[in-house]
């Protein structure tokens, strides 16, 4: 009788942890720093409450925040705190609903763009708000599905709720081959406007394929000898770009930058509008994506995928800074 309940005092708690439904797999920061920190752990599976799906994660995005947010520059941003489990974009399937959800059920495929307050997709499970969440579009892979969330509503944003982009007007697309700009390209185009994109030349037959019909190398050519009078400019660079973007600007004309401003660019000089912005989870919008997604008009570019164990190798991918489109960490 001793040695039983010896060996189940051994014995249960390992059961407990290993039990399937209460833990599961998920790269877990202790602390801020390199991507070493990022270290896959067993941790307690979330439970959803009210408004909220439990999601079995296939596909989970890397965006330049997160990496800013592992290495603690950006965690006032996310008020993250470790131990935390980073990660905004996510595909996967419904495996349980809490009170109150009325928009999903079990088994529903779903993609959603997690709140920048809360985070943890880099995960098997995850909690989605109801809110944050659209259906995945049925003819796209859960790696292409999770690539969209943050590049295209940051794209969507700013494009059309800020800058209402018209037919016929001309944006200028900074860093056109990166996530957010791969996705914007297609989104102006497919509201009729010219685009005129930046990117490295190795990059300009894709961005051709996107649709851009004046790319420009900005590291040996100029954009103010391709752009003058622009209705709309998307900077993702900041800095001296911003500047001189907001010379090429015509009268009335909106600059939007998604990594804030310069003090010249909240106090403009001339007569036109400069303002900043940071993107919102909003499943209705994500829903209009998915259409476009469906109909053709919207191709996800994923360059990179790695297994969730390799997320160092997809943070270290992300710092290069010359991704095409977007890395994705895959979970069987
Ligand atoms: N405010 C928000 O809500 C929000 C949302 C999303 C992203 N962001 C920020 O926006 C920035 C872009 O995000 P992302 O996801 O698109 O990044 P990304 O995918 O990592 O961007 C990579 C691309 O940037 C291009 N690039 C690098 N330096 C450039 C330059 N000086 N001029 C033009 N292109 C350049 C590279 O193109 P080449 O290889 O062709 O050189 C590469 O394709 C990041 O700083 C990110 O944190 C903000």
């Amino acid at each position: 009788m001793r040695i039983l309940l010896l060996l189940l005092s051994f014995a249960l708690p390992m059961y407990l942890s290993a039990q399937p439904g209460t833990t599961m797999q998920a790269i877990q920061l202790q602390e801020f720093g390199g991507p070493e920190v990022l270290q896959i752990r067993e941790i307690p599976r979330p439970e959803p409450g009210p408004g909220e799906l439990l999601v079995r994660v296939r596909a989970a995005a890397v965006n330049p925040v997160d990496t800013g947010i592992r290495s603690g520059g950006a965690s006032g941003l996310s008020g993250a705190v470790p131990p935390y489990v980073p990660g905004f974009d996510v595909s996967g399937v419904v495996t349980a609903i809490g009170p109150g959800v009325s928009n999903f059920d079990v088994g529903d495929e779903v993609f959603a763009m997690l709140s920048l307050r809360r985070g943890g997709a880099y995960a098997e499970y995850t909690i989605v708000k109801e809110d944050e969440a659209a259906l995945k579009p049925p003819g796209v892979t859960h790696a292409e599905a999770a690539s969209i969330p943050l590049v295209a509503l940051t794209a969507w944003q700013t494009l059309f709720e800020i800058a209402d982009l018209q037919a016929g007007q001309t944006v200028l697309i900074h860093a056109g081959a990166g996530g957010v700009g791969s996705i914007a390209i297609q989104l102006a185009k497919w509201r009729g406007a010219t685009v005129i994109a930046t990117a490295s030349d190795y990059n300009h037959d894709f961005l051709r394929e996107l649709g851009v019909d004046i790319p420009v190398d900005y590291r040996t050519q100029r954009f103010e000898d391709f752009a003058a009078n622009v209705d709309v400019v998307l900077d993702s660079i900041g800095g001296d770009t911003q500047l001189r973007s907001m010379a090429i600007l015509k009268e009335g004309g909106i600059l939007v930058s998604i990594v804030g401003l310069t003090p010249e660019g909240r106090n403009p000089q001339r007569n036109i509008r400069v303002t900043s912005i940071l993107v919102q989870p909003n499943s209705e919008q994500l829903g209009k994506i998915a259409d476009l997604i469906d109909a053709g008009v919207i191709r996800p570019i994923v360059s990179y995928r790695f297994p969730l164990h390799e997320a160092t190798l997809a943070h270290e991918q992300s710092q290069t800074r010359r991704t095409r489109g977007k890395i994705i960490l895959e979970i069987d």
